[in-house]
């Protein structure tokens, strides 16, 4: 589902992925499991050929035996379809200039009423600043895998738990129930779903999507704390030098989220005294905040309150206790997701 909405987001309609409706085999099926398997590898290289760049480390020679030639199928695989897509666009784009009203002076992209339909991507922005396909596709790519595992972890990490906490699915169920009424979500209303709100934040908390993160400082510099004696004093950190972040533990701190913060307890956010400013960064945060996520938050919330309209509860249908890390180039759940969603007492 995140990789249709985000490339529609990208894209467009017309040039988007369907891969929920598409059968088995099709293109877009063969793109998602060419995609993860890459994207799975790509963090496994970076991991084994940090710090062992010469050619005949143990960790490289390692690496080429592991990664075996399915890696360079899936990175073809693609890469191949990228091209079509950014082929297609650019066909379509040079074609626009010459585009005319039709017999009847119905302009394209326009509805029966005249008014325009056609949404603006962020393709067509990326497309202001280049129309290199090469560079098209780099930049597209780089987004969906920055929009699409993320509010996909995001998404199954939420069901993970909210099938072994069936208090807190009745909790945020009977607020959405309360605020809808049945009715279809409207885009205001979504965003005073607190009970949703809290959710998605304990989620993000325990299980940030990018769990890792790094800087190289520019010029010669300091952080503000971490240095001396008592880690109070600021840290001097050297032009060149890599400095790493762990969101993961960050997140974790008893710090900033009290003695239980170890535990899945959304109710936590109700606290007004609970504000972990830089302690929670799910998103990152200053110059390079993450770009989409409002468009993630806002898609999140819709797919739980529909959800919670649909089905009455949810039960886990695995035997695994704990939620265990399958670290890619960002965290998703190793076993899945697996859960069975009931209406009523019966089983959808
Ligand atoms: C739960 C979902 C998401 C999470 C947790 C997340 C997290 C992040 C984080 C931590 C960064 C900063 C990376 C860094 O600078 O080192 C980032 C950047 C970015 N994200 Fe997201 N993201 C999510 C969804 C999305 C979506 C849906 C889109 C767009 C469709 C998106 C687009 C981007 C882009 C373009 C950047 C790069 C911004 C820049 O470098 O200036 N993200 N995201």
């Amino acid at each position: 589902m995140t990789l249709d909405s985000a490339s529609e987001t990208l894209l467009g309609r017309g040039l988007s992925f369907c891969s929920l409706l598409d059968p088995p085999g099709s293109k877009s099926l063969r793109f998602l499991d060419a995609f993860d398997y890459a994207t799975e590898v790509v963090h496994m290289r970076h991991a084994l050929n940090r710090g062992y760049t010469k050619p005949y480390s143990i960790a490289s020679r390692l690496w080429q035996r592991w990664k075996g030639d399915r890696f360079e199928e899936s990175c073809k695989t693609v890469h191949a379809v990228m091209e079509d897509v950014v082929s297609e666009y650019l066909r379509s784009h040079y074609r626009k200039p010459f585009e005319k009203e039709d017999a009847d002076g119905h302009k394209e992209g326009a509805d029966e009423s005249g008014s325009e339909t056609q949404k603006h991507v962020l393709i067509d922005a990326m497309a202001e600043s280049t129309l290199d396909p090469t560079e098209l596709r780099y930049e597209v790519l780089n987004v969906l895998i920055a929009g699409r595992d993320t509010t996909g972890a995001l998404l199954s990490n939420v069901f993970f738990m909210l099938a072994r906490h069936p208090d807190v699915w009745d909790r945020v169920r009977a607020e959405v129930e309360e605020t809808f009424e049945g009715r279809l979500p409207d885009f205001e209303s979504l965003h005073n779903l607190k009970q949703i709100r809290y959710l998605l934040n304990e989620s993000l908390r325990l299980f940030p999507p990018l769990p890792l993160n790094m800087r190289v400082a520019n010029s010669n510099t300091t952080l503000p704390r971490g240095g001396g004696p008592e880690g109070k004093d600021p840290v001097f950190i050297k032009e060149g030098q890599q400095v790493n972040y762990h969101v993961y533990a960050l997140h974790r701190s008893k710090e900033t989220f009290g003695p239980d913060a170890e535990d899945y307890r959304p109710d936590r956010w109700e606290n007004p005294e609970l504000r972990p400013g830089w302690g929670y960064i799910p998103f990152n945060g200053g110059a390079r905040v993450c770009l989409g996520q409002q468009l993630a938050l806002t898609q999140a919330t819709y797919v739980v309150a529909r959800m919670m309209q649909e089905f009455t509860s949810i039960t886990r249908r695995d035997k695994k206790e704990e939620w265990q890390e399958k670290i890619t180039l960002n965290t998703k759940s190793l076993h899945g997701t697996k859960v069975a969603l009931m209406k009523g007492d019966k089983k959808a």
